[in-house]
Protein backbone atom coordinates (compact mmCIF):
# COMPACT_ATOMS: atom_id res chain seq x y z
CA UNK A 1 0.00 0.00 0.00
CA UNK A 2 2.77 2.75 1.14
CA UNK A 3 4.85 2.04 -1.80
CA UNK A 4 2.30 4.21 -4.20
CA UNK A 5 0.77 6.19 -1.32
CA UNK A 6 4.09 7.71 0.43
CA UNK A 7 5.15 9.56 -2.81
CA UNK A 8 1.66 11.19 -2.99
CA UNK A 9 0.99 12.37 0.10
CA UNK A 10 4.56 13.37 1.11
CA UNK A 11 4.31 14.85 -2.50
CA UNK A 12 8.11 16.03 -2.90
CA UNK A 13 10.94 15.30 -1.75
CA UNK A 14 11.90 18.87 -0.51
CA UNK A 15 13.09 18.47 2.87
CA UNK A 16 13.74 21.62 4.26
CA UNK A 17 15.71 22.28 7.61
CA UNK A 18 13.57 22.06 10.93
CA UNK A 19 13.25 25.76 12.25
CA UNK A 20 14.72 25.06 15.31
CA UNK A 21 18.05 23.12 13.88
CA UNK A 22 21.28 23.92 15.51
CA UNK A 23 20.51 22.03 18.49
CA UNK A 24 21.65 18.40 18.99
CA UNK A 25 17.90 17.08 18.60
CA UNK A 26 15.52 19.70 17.10
CA UNK A 27 12.73 18.01 18.59
CA UNK A 28 14.04 19.09 22.06
CA UNK A 29 12.35 21.66 23.67
CA UNK A 30 14.11 24.53 24.95
CA UNK A 31 12.57 26.04 28.79
CA UNK A 32 14.39 29.01 28.54
CA UNK A 33 13.63 30.65 25.56
CA UNK A 34 10.28 32.75 26.16
CA UNK A 35 8.55 35.73 26.37
CA UNK A 36 6.00 37.14 29.11
CA UNK A 37 2.67 37.86 27.49
CA UNK A 38 -0.67 38.47 28.68
CA UNK A 39 -4.55 38.59 28.24
CA UNK A 40 -7.41 40.01 29.67
CA UNK A 41 -10.44 38.08 30.42
CA UNK A 42 -14.01 39.39 29.73
CA UNK A 43 -14.13 39.51 33.93
CA UNK A 44 -11.72 42.29 33.84
CA UNK A 45 -8.70 39.29 35.29
CA UNK A 46 -5.43 39.79 33.78
CA UNK A 47 -3.82 36.17 32.53
CA UNK A 48 0.21 35.94 32.50
CA UNK A 49 2.31 33.55 30.53
CA UNK A 50 5.37 32.30 29.50
CA UNK A 51 5.04 32.00 25.05
CA UNK A 52 7.18 29.61 23.45
CA UNK A 53 6.56 30.13 19.42
CA UNK A 54 7.58 28.89 16.34
CA UNK A 55 8.34 25.49 17.69
CA UNK A 56 8.98 22.83 14.76
CA UNK A 57 7.54 19.56 15.61
CA UNK A 58 9.21 17.75 12.77
CA UNK A 59 12.63 17.14 11.76
CA UNK A 60 11.51 16.92 8.21
CA UNK A 61 9.69 19.82 7.74
CA UNK A 62 8.30 20.24 4.81
CA UNK A 63 5.82 23.53 4.90
CA UNK A 64 7.68 26.06 7.29
CA UNK A 65 4.57 28.17 7.21
CA UNK A 66 2.51 25.72 9.05
CA UNK A 67 4.33 23.07 10.78
CA UNK A 68 5.41 24.29 14.29
CA UNK A 69 3.39 24.83 16.91
CA UNK A 70 2.90 27.52 19.63
CA UNK A 71 3.08 26.60 23.79
CA UNK A 72 1.40 28.92 26.32
CA UNK A 73 2.32 28.04 30.05
CA UNK A 74 0.51 30.25 32.34
CA UNK A 75 2.73 31.81 34.94
CA UNK A 76 -0.14 31.20 37.68
CA UNK A 77 -0.42 27.09 37.47
CA UNK A 78 -3.56 27.66 40.36
CA UNK A 79 -1.12 25.53 42.30
CA UNK A 80 -1.11 22.36 41.02
CA UNK A 81 0.94 19.29 40.17
CA UNK A 82 2.48 18.74 36.96
CA UNK A 83 0.57 15.63 36.56
CA UNK A 84 -2.85 17.62 37.46
CA UNK A 85 -2.68 20.04 34.61
CA UNK A 86 -4.47 19.16 31.62
CA UNK A 87 -2.75 20.64 28.10
CA UNK A 88 -5.83 21.99 26.03
CA UNK A 89 -4.29 21.51 21.93
CA UNK A 90 -6.53 23.63 20.33
CA UNK A 91 -6.39 23.39 16.64
CA UNK A 92 -7.70 26.55 14.19
CA UNK A 93 -8.36 24.29 11.07
CA UNK A 94 -11.28 25.62 9.46
CA UNK A 95 -12.55 24.93 5.78
CA UNK A 96 -9.91 22.33 5.44
CA UNK A 97 -7.62 25.01 5.38
CA UNK A 98 -4.18 25.48 6.22
CA UNK A 99 -3.76 26.75 9.78
CA UNK A 100 -0.46 28.57 11.44
CA UNK A 101 0.52 28.16 15.27
CA UNK A 102 -2.19 30.27 16.67
CA UNK A 103 -2.14 33.13 19.84
CA UNK A 104 -4.50 32.69 22.88
CA UNK A 105 -7.96 34.76 23.01
CA UNK A 106 -9.73 36.16 25.89
CA UNK A 107 -13.23 34.55 24.50
CA UNK A 108 -12.51 31.67 23.46
CA UNK A 109 -11.34 28.45 24.98
CA UNK A 110 -7.74 28.77 24.77
CA UNK A 111 -7.89 32.21 26.99
CA UNK A 112 -10.07 30.02 29.11
CA UNK A 113 -7.58 27.46 29.48
CA UNK A 114 -4.62 29.71 30.80
CA UNK A 115 -7.32 31.57 32.98
CA UNK A 116 -7.47 28.40 34.91
CA UNK A 117 -3.86 27.40 34.78
CA UNK A 118 -3.50 24.75 32.25
CA UNK A 119 -1.44 24.35 29.74
CA UNK A 120 -2.03 25.24 26.00
CA UNK A 121 -0.68 24.38 22.72
CA UNK A 122 -2.18 26.18 19.31
CA UNK A 123 -0.57 23.64 16.53
CA UNK A 124 -0.20 24.80 13.23
CA UNK A 125 -1.43 22.23 10.67
CA UNK A 126 -0.93 21.84 6.58
CA UNK A 127 -4.88 22.08 4.81
CA UNK A 128 -5.83 23.41 1.23
CA UNK A 129 -4.06 26.58 -0.20
CA UNK A 130 -0.79 25.62 1.61
CA UNK A 131 1.86 25.82 -1.22
CA UNK A 132 5.17 25.88 -1.35
CA UNK A 133 7.79 26.62 -4.52
CA UNK A 134 9.99 23.77 -6.05
CA UNK A 135 11.87 24.13 -9.13
CA UNK A 136 10.05 26.70 -10.06
CA UNK A 137 6.61 24.15 -9.71
CA UNK A 138 3.87 25.13 -7.00
CA UNK A 139 3.19 22.16 -4.55
CA UNK A 140 0.59 21.42 -2.20
CA UNK A 141 1.16 20.11 0.80
CA UNK A 142 -2.18 20.35 2.77
CA UNK A 143 -3.27 16.98 0.84
CA UNK A 144 -5.21 14.52 3.39
CA UNK A 145 -4.09 13.39 5.48
CA UNK A 146 -1.20 15.69 5.59
CA UNK A 147 -3.25 17.72 8.40
CA UNK A 148 -4.13 15.32 10.61
CA UNK A 149 -0.39 13.89 10.38
CA UNK A 150 1.06 17.11 11.42
CA UNK A 151 -1.35 17.28 14.44
CA UNK A 152 -0.61 13.53 15.39
CA UNK A 153 3.51 15.20 14.99
CA UNK A 154 2.49 18.27 17.69
CA UNK A 155 0.94 15.62 20.14
CA UNK A 156 3.99 13.67 19.95
CA UNK A 157 6.45 17.03 20.24
CA UNK A 158 4.38 17.27 23.68
CA UNK A 159 4.59 13.95 24.94
CA UNK A 160 8.64 13.46 24.12
CA UNK A 161 9.38 16.84 25.33
CA UNK A 162 7.16 16.25 28.50
CA UNK A 163 9.99 16.44 31.59
CA UNK A 164 10.69 20.12 29.87
CA UNK A 165 7.08 21.13 29.07
CA UNK A 166 4.99 21.94 32.25
CA UNK A 167 1.63 20.10 32.25
CA UNK A 168 0.74 16.47 31.78
CA UNK A 169 1.09 14.76 28.30
CA UNK A 170 -0.89 11.66 29.20
CA UNK A 171 -3.80 14.30 29.66
CA UNK A 172 -3.75 16.09 26.19
CA UNK A 173 -7.30 17.58 25.22
CA UNK A 174 -7.50 18.24 21.83
CA UNK A 175 -10.31 20.96 20.63
CA UNK A 176 -11.07 21.87 17.06
CA UNK A 177 -14.52 23.01 15.62
CA UNK A 178 -16.13 21.88 12.50
CA UNK A 179 -13.50 20.62 9.86
CA UNK A 180 -10.94 21.23 13.20
CA UNK A 181 -13.80 19.61 14.96
CA UNK A 182 -13.33 16.44 12.62
CA UNK A 183 -9.31 16.72 13.13
CA UNK A 184 -10.01 16.61 16.94
CA UNK A 185 -12.00 13.64 16.61
CA UNK A 186 -9.54 11.62 14.19
CA UNK A 187 -6.99 11.99 17.10
CA UNK A 188 -8.87 10.80 19.35
CA UNK A 189 -9.84 8.08 17.64
CA UNK A 190 -7.00 7.28 15.87
CA UNK A 191 -4.13 7.76 18.07
CA UNK A 192 -0.69 5.55 17.86
CA UNK A 193 -2.97 3.71 14.72
CA UNK A 194 -0.20 2.10 13.29
CA UNK A 195 -1.33 3.05 9.67
CA UNK A 196 0.00 6.76 9.79
CA UNK A 197 3.55 5.41 11.05
CA UNK A 198 5.14 5.68 7.96
CA UNK A 199 4.09 8.82 7.23
CA UNK A 200 5.01 10.37 10.69
CA UNK A 201 8.53 8.21 10.54
CA UNK A 202 8.84 10.40 6.86
CA UNK A 203 8.09 13.16 8.47
CA UNK A 204 10.33 13.01 11.13
CA UNK A 205 7.75 12.69 14.07
CA UNK A 206 9.26 12.48 17.38
CA UNK A 207 9.13 8.47 17.95
CA UNK A 208 6.55 8.23 20.97
CA UNK A 209 2.90 8.11 21.21
CA UNK A 210 0.16 10.15 19.51
CA UNK A 211 -2.93 9.15 21.94
CA UNK A 212 -4.65 11.99 23.99
CA UNK A 213 -6.48 11.41 26.78
CA UNK A 214 -9.57 13.80 25.49
CA UNK A 215 -11.50 15.01 22.31
CA UNK A 216 -13.55 18.39 22.30
CA UNK A 217 -15.40 17.95 18.64
CA UNK A 218 -17.62 20.99 17.76
CA UNK A 219 -19.68 20.31 14.73
CA UNK A 220 -17.04 17.55 13.18
CA UNK A 221 -17.11 17.33 9.98
CA UNK A 222 -16.79 14.25 9.82
CA UNK A 223 -17.41 10.51 8.14
CA UNK A 224 -17.00 12.35 4.67
CA UNK A 225 -17.56 9.17 2.50
CA UNK A 226 -21.22 8.86 3.77
CA UNK A 227 -21.95 12.64 4.85
CA UNK A 228 -23.49 13.05 1.66
CA UNK A 229 -26.17 10.20 1.66
CA UNK A 230 -26.47 11.31 5.35
CA UNK A 231 -27.70 14.77 4.14
CA UNK A 232 -30.08 13.43 1.68
CA UNK A 233 -31.47 11.16 3.74
CA UNK A 234 -32.43 13.59 6.49
CA UNK A 235 -33.08 16.43 3.95
CA UNK A 236 -34.61 15.05 1.32
CA UNK A 237 -37.76 15.87 2.89
CA UNK A 238 -37.52 19.30 2.13
CA UNK A 239 -36.02 18.85 -1.02
CA UNK A 240 -39.58 20.06 -2.96
CA UNK A 241 -40.49 22.46 -0.38
CA UNK A 242 -38.16 25.15 1.50
CA UNK A 243 -34.87 23.92 -0.52
CA UNK A 244 -36.54 24.02 -3.88
CA UNK A 245 -34.72 22.07 -5.75
CA UNK A 246 -34.30 21.43 -9.20
CA UNK A 247 -35.41 17.82 -11.26
CA UNK A 248 -31.78 16.93 -11.86
CA UNK A 249 -30.90 17.69 -8.32
CA UNK A 250 -33.54 15.76 -6.57
CA UNK A 251 -32.81 12.46 -8.93
CA UNK A 252 -29.13 12.63 -7.47
CA UNK A 253 -30.64 13.41 -3.87
CA UNK A 254 -32.80 9.88 -3.86
CA UNK A 255 -29.79 8.06 -5.29
CA UNK A 256 -27.94 8.95 -2.41
CA UNK A 257 -30.73 9.12 -0.15
CA UNK A 258 -31.17 4.97 -0.87
CA UNK A 259 -27.81 4.35 -0.23
CA UNK A 260 -28.17 5.37 3.30
CA UNK A 261 -29.93 2.57 5.16
CA UNK A 262 -27.73 0.05 4.59
CA UNK A 263 -24.86 2.32 5.64
CA UNK A 264 -26.86 2.73 9.11
CA UNK A 265 -27.51 -1.10 9.16
CA UNK A 266 -23.86 -1.68 9.06
CA UNK A 267 -22.78 0.41 11.78
CA UNK A 268 -24.94 -2.21 14.39
CA UNK A 269 -25.59 0.87 16.70
CA UNK A 270 -27.33 0.04 19.77
CA UNK A 271 -29.12 2.75 21.98
CA UNK A 272 -28.52 3.31 25.63
CA UNK A 273 -30.75 0.55 26.84
CA UNK A 274 -28.69 -1.88 24.13
CA UNK A 275 -31.34 -1.28 21.93
CA UNK A 276 -30.41 -2.08 18.51
CA UNK A 277 -30.33 1.63 16.33
CA UNK A 278 -31.26 1.01 12.62
CA UNK A 279 -32.44 2.37 9.45
CA UNK A 280 -36.10 1.56 10.68
CA UNK A 281 -35.85 3.31 13.86
CA UNK A 282 -33.25 5.24 13.22
CA UNK A 283 -35.34 8.35 13.22
CA UNK A 284 -36.60 7.79 16.41
CA UNK A 285 -33.39 7.65 17.84
CA UNK A 286 -32.24 11.03 16.61
CA UNK A 287 -35.77 12.39 17.84
CA UNK A 288 -34.79 11.57 21.93
CA UNK A 289 -31.28 14.25 20.84
CA UNK A 290 -33.32 17.13 19.44
CA UNK A 291 -36.14 16.76 22.05
CA UNK A 292 -33.42 16.42 25.05
CA UNK A 293 -32.09 19.63 23.37
CA UNK A 294 -35.50 21.39 22.95
CA UNK A 295 -36.70 20.16 26.99
CA UNK A 296 -33.88 21.48 28.36
CA UNK A 297 -33.98 24.86 26.31
CA UNK A 298 -37.57 25.26 27.91
CA UNK A 299 -36.43 24.32 31.23
CA UNK A 300 -33.71 26.99 30.93
CA UNK A 301 -36.74 29.59 29.49
CA UNK A 302 -36.53 29.55 26.22
CA UNK A 303 -39.10 30.40 23.87
CA UNK A 304 -40.20 27.97 20.91
CA UNK A 305 -42.76 28.36 18.59
CA UNK A 306 -44.95 25.54 17.93
CA UNK A 307 -44.55 26.13 14.13
CA UNK A 308 -41.43 24.58 14.24
CA UNK A 309 -42.23 21.03 14.75
CA UNK A 310 -41.39 20.92 18.46
CA UNK A 311 -44.46 18.78 20.08
CA UNK A 312 -45.33 19.24 23.61
CA UNK A 313 -47.45 18.41 26.66
CA UNK A 314 -48.74 21.71 27.82
CA UNK A 315 -47.89 20.66 32.06
CA UNK A 316 -51.04 22.36 34.86
CA UNK A 317 -50.06 25.84 35.67
CA UNK A 318 -50.70 27.23 39.11
CA UNK A 319 -53.75 29.06 39.08
CA UNK A 320 -53.80 32.99 40.17
CA UNK A 321 -54.94 32.38 43.40
CA UNK A 322 -52.51 29.40 44.05
CA UNK A 323 -49.54 32.04 42.31
CA UNK A 324 -50.70 33.66 45.45
CA UNK A 325 -49.32 31.34 47.86
CA UNK A 326 -51.71 28.18 48.04
CA UNK A 327 -49.60 25.46 47.19
CA UNK A 328 -49.00 23.17 44.27
CA UNK A 329 -50.99 23.67 41.06
CA UNK A 330 -53.61 20.67 39.69
CA UNK A 331 -55.13 23.47 37.89
CA UNK A 332 -54.57 25.07 34.41
CA UNK A 333 -53.62 28.24 33.36
CA UNK A 334 -56.74 29.88 32.22
CA UNK A 335 -57.25 28.42 28.45
CA UNK A 336 -54.65 26.05 28.62
CA UNK A 337 -55.61 22.48 29.16
CA UNK A 338 -53.45 19.68 30.50
CA UNK A 339 -52.23 17.37 27.68
CA UNK A 340 -52.73 19.47 24.75
CA UNK A 341 -50.00 20.66 23.15
CA UNK A 342 -49.19 23.83 24.05
CA UNK A 343 -50.64 26.29 21.92
CA UNK A 344 -49.22 29.74 21.05
CA UNK A 345 -45.79 31.41 22.53
CA UNK A 346 -45.67 32.24 26.55
CA UNK A 347 -42.51 33.24 28.06
CA UNK A 348 -41.22 31.06 30.84
CA UNK A 349 -39.36 33.57 32.64
CA UNK A 350 -42.26 34.82 34.32
CA UNK A 351 -43.07 35.62 37.88
CA UNK A 352 -43.58 32.20 39.65
CA UNK A 353 -46.14 31.42 42.75
CA UNK A 354 -45.62 33.88 45.25
CA UNK A 355 -44.50 36.57 42.58
CA UNK A 356 -41.05 38.34 42.96
CA UNK A 357 -40.39 37.83 39.29
CA UNK A 358 -38.51 34.18 40.11
CA UNK A 359 -37.95 31.81 37.11
CA UNK A 360 -41.40 29.70 36.33
CA UNK A 361 -40.40 26.57 38.33
CA UNK A 362 -39.19 23.37 35.98
CA UNK A 363 -41.94 21.51 37.30
CA UNK A 364 -44.26 24.08 35.06
CA UNK A 365 -42.20 23.82 31.90
CA UNK A 366 -44.12 21.78 29.44
CA UNK A 367 -42.72 18.30 27.83
CA UNK A 368 -41.66 17.70 24.70
CA UNK A 369 -43.55 14.64 23.64
CA UNK A 370 -42.69 14.51 20.08
CA UNK A 371 -41.09 16.06 16.84
CA UNK A 372 -42.74 16.80 13.57
CA UNK A 373 -39.44 16.03 10.81
CA UNK A 374 -40.94 17.63 7.99
CA UNK A 375 -41.44 20.92 10.48
CA UNK A 376 -38.43 20.78 12.05
CA UNK A 377 -36.15 19.99 9.44
CA UNK A 378 -37.73 22.79 7.35
CA UNK A 379 -37.31 25.02 9.96
CA UNK A 380 -33.73 24.20 9.99
CA UNK A 381 -33.27 24.52 6.28
CA UNK A 382 -34.78 28.09 6.46
CA UNK A 383 -31.95 28.97 9.23
CA UNK A 384 -29.72 29.10 6.50
CA UNK A 385 -30.12 27.30 3.01
CA UNK A 386 -28.89 23.75 3.14
CA UNK A 387 -26.11 22.48 0.96
CA UNK A 388 -27.26 21.26 -2.97
CA UNK A 389 -26.42 17.38 -3.44
CA UNK A 390 -24.12 15.85 -3.39
CA UNK A 391 -23.08 18.79 -0.03
CA UNK A 392 -19.64 17.10 0.25
CA UNK A 393 -18.28 15.72 -3.08
CA UNK A 394 -19.88 18.09 -5.45
CA UNK A 395 -16.80 17.91 -7.92
CA UNK A 396 -18.10 17.40 -11.49
CA UNK A 397 -21.37 16.69 -10.45
CA UNK A 398 -24.24 18.84 -11.13
CA UNK A 399 -21.53 21.70 -11.53
CA UNK A 400 -17.59 21.98 -11.34
CA UNK A 401 -16.44 23.52 -8.65
CA UNK A 402 -15.08 21.86 -5.69
CA UNK A 403 -16.26 21.96 -2.27
CA UNK A 404 -13.00 22.01 0.63
CA UNK A 405 -13.18 18.13 0.84
CA UNK A 406 -12.82 17.33 -2.73
CA UNK A 407 -9.99 20.07 -2.43
CA UNK A 408 -8.47 18.31 0.27
CA UNK A 409 -8.66 14.78 -0.90
CA UNK A 410 -6.86 16.79 -4.56
CA UNK A 411 -3.50 15.87 -5.42
CA UNK A 412 -0.26 18.26 -4.83
CA UNK A 413 -0.91 19.88 -8.08
CA UNK A 414 -3.75 21.26 -6.71
CA UNK A 415 -6.31 19.23 -8.78
CA UNK A 416 -9.63 18.58 -6.58
CA UNK A 417 -10.81 15.00 -6.79
CA UNK A 418 -13.90 13.13 -5.84
CA UNK A 419 -13.62 11.01 -2.53
CA UNK A 420 -16.65 8.54 -3.45
CA UNK A 421 -17.16 5.98 -6.35
CA UNK A 422 -20.75 7.98 -6.52
CA UNK A 423 -19.66 11.44 -7.37
CA UNK A 424 -16.76 9.98 -9.10
CA UNK A 425 -19.03 7.67 -11.47
CA UNK A 426 -21.36 10.97 -12.21
CA UNK A 427 -18.51 12.55 -12.94
CA UNK A 428 -16.82 10.41 -15.36
CA UNK A 429 -20.09 8.99 -16.84
CA UNK A 430 -18.59 5.97 -15.96
CA UNK A 431 -21.13 3.72 -14.05
CA UNK A 432 -18.62 0.89 -12.84
CA UNK A 433 -15.61 3.69 -11.80
CA UNK A 434 -13.99 3.09 -8.76
CA UNK A 435 -11.50 4.84 -7.20
CA UNK A 436 -8.22 4.23 -6.49
CA UNK A 437 -6.61 1.99 -3.97
CA UNK A 438 -4.94 5.01 -2.84
CA UNK A 439 -7.69 7.67 -2.94
CA UNK A 440 -9.53 4.89 -1.09
CA UNK A 441 -6.44 4.75 1.81
CA UNK A 442 -6.27 8.49 2.42
CA UNK A 443 -10.40 8.46 2.30
CA UNK A 444 -10.22 5.65 4.95
CA UNK A 445 -7.28 7.76 7.04
CA UNK A 446 -9.56 10.05 6.98
CA UNK A 447 -12.66 8.69 8.34
CA UNK A 448 -12.29 8.06 12.51
CA UNK A 449 -15.14 6.32 12.21
CA UNK A 450 -13.02 3.35 11.05
CA UNK A 451 -10.70 3.22 14.23
CA UNK A 452 -13.44 3.23 17.01
CA UNK A 453 -13.76 -0.33 18.50
CA UNK A 454 -14.18 -1.61 21.99
CA UNK A 455 -10.73 -2.25 23.46
CA UNK A 456 -8.73 -0.31 20.92
CA UNK A 457 -5.66 0.66 22.10
CA UNK A 458 -4.83 4.46 21.46
CA UNK A 459 -8.19 5.85 21.35
CA UNK A 460 -9.54 8.33 23.64
CA UNK A 461 -11.29 7.69 26.87
CA UNK A 462 -13.48 10.72 26.69
CA UNK A 463 -15.40 12.44 24.73
CA UNK A 464 -17.66 16.21 24.71
CA UNK A 465 -19.32 16.55 21.20
CA UNK A 466 -21.33 19.02 20.43
CA UNK A 467 -23.74 19.67 17.24
CA UNK A 468 -25.73 22.83 17.08
CA UNK A 469 -29.73 21.35 16.96
CA UNK A 470 -29.69 24.08 13.60
CA UNK A 471 -26.19 23.23 12.32
CA UNK A 472 -27.00 22.30 8.64
CA UNK A 473 -23.56 22.25 7.76
CA UNK A 474 -23.38 18.09 7.89
CA UNK A 475 -26.50 16.03 8.63
CA UNK A 476 -27.23 15.16 12.42
CA UNK A 477 -26.83 12.04 11.54
CA UNK A 478 -23.06 12.46 11.79
CA UNK A 479 -21.92 13.24 15.01
CA UNK A 480 -25.52 10.83 16.30
CA UNK A 481 -23.33 8.07 15.06
CA UNK A 482 -19.89 9.36 16.30
CA UNK A 483 -20.78 9.43 19.79
CA UNK A 484 -23.16 6.43 19.61
CA UNK A 485 -20.49 4.04 18.20
CA UNK A 486 -18.33 5.63 20.72
CA UNK A 487 -20.46 4.89 23.39
CA UNK A 488 -20.91 1.43 21.90
CA UNK A 489 -17.33 0.93 22.03
CA UNK A 490 -17.09 1.61 26.05
CA UNK A 491 -15.96 5.27 25.72
CA UNK A 492 -17.36 8.20 27.66
CA UNK A 493 -18.88 10.34 25.92
CA UNK A 494 -20.65 13.99 26.58
CA UNK A 495 -23.05 14.71 23.31
CA UNK A 496 -25.75 16.94 22.75
CA UNK A 497 -27.35 18.88 20.44
CA UNK A 498 -27.42 22.78 21.61
CA UNK A 499 -30.95 24.22 21.11
CA UNK A 500 -30.71 26.60 18.46
CA UNK A 501 -26.99 26.45 17.67
CA UNK A 502 -26.07 26.97 14.32
CA UNK A 503 -22.49 25.68 12.96
CA UNK A 504 -20.26 27.60 15.58
CA UNK A 505 -17.45 26.15 18.11
CA UNK A 506 -16.41 27.01 21.76
CA UNK A 507 -19.76 28.02 22.82
CA UNK A 508 -20.96 27.06 26.58
CA UNK A 509 -17.46 27.89 28.05
CA UNK A 510 -18.40 26.79 31.63
CA UNK A 511 -19.80 23.37 30.45
CA UNK A 512 -17.03 22.53 28.13
CA UNK A 513 -14.37 23.24 31.21
CA UNK A 514 -16.43 21.48 34.17
CA UNK A 515 -16.21 18.25 31.79
CA UNK A 516 -12.99 19.04 31.59
CA UNK A 517 -12.24 19.20 35.12
CA UNK A 518 -14.50 15.86 35.99
CA UNK A 519 -12.54 13.85 33.54
CA UNK A 520 -8.83 15.28 35.23
C1 LIG B 1 -16.39 23.56 7.34
C2 LIG B 1 -17.73 23.76 7.04
C3 LIG B 1 -18.30 23.00 6.05
O1 LIG B 1 -19.61 23.14 5.73
C4 LIG B 1 -17.54 22.04 5.37
O2 LIG B 1 -18.12 21.32 4.39
C5 LIG B 1 -16.21 21.84 5.71
C6 LIG B 1 -15.64 22.59 6.70
C7 LIG B 1 -15.76 24.39 8.41
O3 LIG B 1 -16.41 25.34 8.88
O4 LIG B 1 -14.65 24.09 8.82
Amino acid sequence: MLKFLLPSIMGISCVLPAASAGTSDPLRFNPDNFRVDSITMPWGETVRFKAYEGLAYVRNVEDPAYQQLNLYVPLDLKGKDDKDIPILMRNNVGGYMASPAGTPSAVDATGYALARGYVLCIPGARGNGATIEKDGKTYYTGTAPAGLLDLKAATRYLRYNDDLIPGNSERIFTDGTSAGGAMSSLQGATGDAPEYEPFLKAMGAAEVSDAVYASICYCPITDLNHADMEYEWLYGCTNTGVRKLDAAQIAISDELAALCPAYIDSLHLTDQNGTPVTSSNYMDYLKTFIMASAQKALEEGCEIPDSIGIVRYAKPRPTFAQQLGAGPANGGMPGRQQGVPAGGERKQRQGAPGGGGRTMPTQYTDYVIDIDWDKYLSYVATQQALKTPPAFDAYGVLHDSATPENTVFGSTDGTPANFTDFSLRKRTGDPSATLSEDMNYRVMLMNPMNFIAPGRQGTAPHWYIRHGAKDRDTSFLVPVNLATRLRNAGYEVDFELPWNRPHSGDYNLPDLFNWIESVM
